[in-house]
């Protein structure tokens, strides 16, 4: 069975619980971050910890652990599940238990679950998959936090469309980002992807450095009407690393198959990402 870390105790799943009355149960106020292993080793834990912190000081969440201490947990964590083979990460901070039920006092809990990783289907990186757009807003977008109710809604209405993720789309017509994932595209010689009120990205931001000797790149807004001059369309995300897009909405993307530019994106991110679990980066 896989263990968890709770509140100072590895507990086996079937044990790990918090209180009815702890604010992420009842406010959804909390924050969380997810990772993964690449042969077992967490991929940029010191980074997603340190946004696990900016997250919280977003909402005006206090940790009481320092960024070391909840690295130390994580692999500790990991270690300890070794029967897995490749793990996903959730680290949580929950708001901790309030006497009226709204005022954070300071006691959240740490939680740390690790799980088998989950395997996406392979056809989305081989013929590229669908994606929707949405006009949602989220709140603080900057902060990863528990209230993610936005994205559990519209990713049930990518699904009912036949896509796999929604871009959320703000009242001035700017695509912004997916529910969990982060987009870009080329147009023309240039690598664009939406510059600020979104999630940073681990992942985009691996991209970026990946990329940036290779390919002229653009940190700009992005008008949601730009969808028919995309040449080639792709969306990063820790789990899912990066999916090439050949539909938004109704409209195709190129000449409807993954782009060459893409496909050479993807092979630098696995080449990092082998080397990284080999401790080689
Ligand atoms: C809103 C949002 N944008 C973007 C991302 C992608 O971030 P990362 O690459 O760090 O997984 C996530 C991750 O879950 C997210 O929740």
């Amino acid at each position: 069975m896989d263990v968890y870390y709770i509140d100072g105790e590895f507990v086996t799943e079937d044990r790990a619980v918090i209180s009815a009355k702890d604010l992420a149960v009842l406010r959804g106020f909390g924050v969380f971050d997810f990772l993964i292993t690449y042969n077992r080793r967490p991929f940029y834990l010191e980074a997603h910890v340190q946004r696990l912190k900016n997250s919280a000081e977003k909402i005006g969440l206090q940790l009481n652990h320092t960024a070391e201490e909840i690295c130390d947990v994580v692999n500790e964590t990991v270690r300890r599940n070794s029967h897995q083979t490749e793990s996903n990460i959730r680290i949580v901070y929950t708001g901790g238990v309030s006497s009226d039920g709204v005022t954070p006092e300071g006691n959240g809990k740490l939680m740390v679950m690790v799980t088998p990783k989950l395997e996406l289907p392979e056809s989305w990186y081989t013929d590229g998959a669908k994606i929707i757009t949405l006009s949602i807003e989220r709140f603080i977008p900057e902060s990863k936090s528990t209230n993610y109710l936005s994205a559990v809604w519209a990713l049930q209405e990518a699904h009912r469309q036949g896509g796999i993720e929604s871009i959320y789309v703000d009242r001035n017509r700017r695509l912004l980002e997916g529910t969990t994932t982060n987009i870009f595209f080329f147009k023309k010689d240039k690598l664009v992807t939406p510059k600020s009120d979104i999630l940073p990205g681990i992942t985009r931001s691996v991209v970026l450095n990946l990329v940036k000797d290779r390919f002229d790149v653009q940190l700009r807004d992005v008008d949601k009407e730009e969808v028919d001059s995309m040449e080639e369309v792709f969306i990063t995300a820790s789990n899912r690393e990066i999916v090439p897009v050949v539909t938004i909405d109704d409209t195709r993307v190129g000449n409807g198959k993954p782009g060459e530019r893409t496909r050479q994106i993807m092979a630098l991110f696995r080449e990092y990402t082998t080397a990284y679990g080999q401790q080689r980066v």
